[in-house]
């Protein structure tokens, strides 16, 4: 997700002035938690919070990814990646900045290990880079790259955590992009062949396996709309994106099991709730292609071996490349379902819109650039991030009702599957305050996961088969185009000397997932 955009979403969301009455109902749907005596929109009662309680076993985990906080972008052998390329071009990243050193995670693993096992995490979710793997993105592995993962996995069981690995949190060997990128449907099986490649020399110790972290929006915002690395803005580019990525999600999927009999496979998708912004018929009918678009994509397409009902009319296949038979390539009985939370969207219909007329019809307002290319005239809906509970520093709004919705709908769609949530947090900027000794009181933070998994709670006593929630993220670190302006972390990291502060947020998680309660 792009935060410059999002912000530019959060000002557009406000210009779309006060939500109606029917989008208060929408939002405050049947079972909803009462908020009117809340005094801020959305918020959950401390009294369900103090109640919360999650099972025995719950895996409390917290999330990175390679390119955010390894640096050493050129170590040991490691490719050019695509974020590379694109951060190093100017203009792209807040400040210029860069992941070249990011969080020195490369080299500082072991210590930052320490800080899961110290907040009693049972879970760590990190993505491997692959250009460190193949550095062409094709061929024989690099033994330094294949090494470096092993001792961290090593020292990831030694200290009794569970490693979940994402094969591909964005960082797209170069070379591959230099051959089409992923609208090229040969990178399918460029990346079966990098899947196998990890499981064959990693199935021993790592089991459970995401392919993609959020697919439909690296597709989307890399290459329908040219806001993230690789900057290339073309709709019909996102469509081909969309189905390659599907292809790769089936074929890594046998390549994996084919290479690791322990190996389970899920995913680690992007889902926002939609809710419609008026009761009628074109709007609801709106919020069902955002929600198969945005959020069921390619779940849908594992499953069920074809893509959900996203589209008006005829679904643009031709324009997808979609070939006969690749419903069997696309199908893979994904062993669970992983998906993040951060906040919910506002739908309506575009209906009346025509193509050229970019203003009326887009997949997401946030990332609007008003760019006649990359218009969507086949979605037609209109998605608004709403300002009606309070904004992170991000300007995302805070929605903890969102995750219950999420859940129990992916719940009752997709016949219960194992849930884990792979991402869910909060951008503050809180820093050390030397009164306070030097911790880092960032109580906004608290509060925040304190009402979303309050939440979550609700949803697996009403039945959702949860067994995991990783916190984004173990670290403050490179958030992609608004480089190291935001702050995300469980841990506060000082980039001039690499020292990591356990934030109170991070002290009260560390609680939680020792106890499988909230409270403070
Ligand atoms: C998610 C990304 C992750 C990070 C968080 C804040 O969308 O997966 O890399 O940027 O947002």
């Amino acid at each position: 997700m792009n935060r410059r955009k999002f912000l530019g979403g959060a000002i557009a969301a406000a210009g779309a002035a006060t939500l109606s009455p029917s989008e208060m109902s929408a939002s405050t749907a049947p079972g909803a938690v009462n908020s009117s005596a809340q005094s801020v929109p959305g918020a959950i009662p401390s009294s369900d919070i103090e109640a919360a309680r999650f099972p025995e076993g719950f895996l409390w985990g917290m999330a990175t990814a390679s390119y955010q906080v390894e640096g050493a972008w050129n170590e040991d052998g490691k490719g050019e990646s695509i974020w590379d390329r694109y951060a190093h071009a100017s203009g792209h990243i807040k400040g210029g900045d860069t992941g070249d050193i990011a969080c020195d995670h490369y080299h500082l693993y072991k210590q930052d290990i320490a800080l899961l096992k110290r907040l009693n995490q049972k879970s760590y979710r990190f993505s491997i880079s692959w250009p460190r793997i193949q550095p062409d993105g094709v061929g024989a592995p690099n033994q330094k790259g294949l090494d470096h993962y092993k001792r961290v996995m090593d020292a990831v069981l030694e200290a009794g955590i569970r490693p979940f690995c994402t094969l591909y949190h964005w960082d797209l060997p170069q070379a591959l992009e230099d051959r089409g990128g992923w609208p090229n449907r040969d990178l399918a099986g460029y990346f079966a062949d990098y899947a196998g490649i990890l499981a064959k020399e990693l199935g021993d110790r790592i089991t459970v396996w995401a392919p993609f972290n959020m697919p439909w929006a690296f597709a989307y915002y890399g290459y329908g709309i040219g806001i993230h690395a690789p900057g290339r803005a073309k709709f019909s580019d996102f469509l081909k994106a969309l189905h390659t990525i599907s292809l790769a999600q089936g074929e890594s999927f046998r390549a994996i099991k084919a290479a690791s009999s322990k190996a389970t496979v899920g995913s680690a998708y992007s889902m926002a709730p939609g809710y419609p912004k008026t009761d009628s018929e074109a709007d609801r009918a709106a919020t069902a292609r955002y929600h198969a678009m945005n959020n069921t994509f390619f779940l849908h397409a594992a499953l069920k071996g074809e893509y959900p009902n996203a589209f008006v009319d005829e679904p643009p296949y031709e324009q997808m490349g979609v070939r006969p038979g690749d419903d069997k390539i696309m199908r893979a009985p994904l062993d669970w379902v992983g998906f993040h939370y951060y906040t919910r969207r506002i739908i309506s219909d575009a209906g009346g819109a025509r193509a050229g007329n970019h203003q009326q019809y887009g997949t997401e307002i946030e990332a609007d650039t008003g760019d006649v290319n990359g218009r969507d005239p086949y979605t037609r809906f209109h998605a608004v991030m709403p300002t009606e509970g309070p904004l992170t520093h991000a300007g995302l709004e805070i929605w903890p009702r969102g995750i219950y919705d999420l859940v129990t709908q992916i719940s009752r769609e997709y016949d219960h599957p194992i849930i884990e949530i792979t991402e869910c947090g909060c951008c503050y900027m809180d820093t050390p305050y030397p009164k306070e000794a030097g911790r880092v009181p960032d109580d906004r933070r608290t509060a925040f996961f304190q009402q979303i998994l309050a939440e979550l709670a609700r949803a697996i006593s009403d039945g959702a088969r949860v067994r995991a929630f990783h916190a984004w993220s173990l670290l403050d670190n490179f958030e992609w185009t608004d480089g190291y302006s935001q702050r995300y972390g469980l841990s506060y990291v000082d980039y001039r000397d690499q020292q990591r502060t356990i934030k109170n947020s991070g002290l009260w998680y560390g609680h939680v997932a020792a106890t499988n309660r909230l409270r403070t």
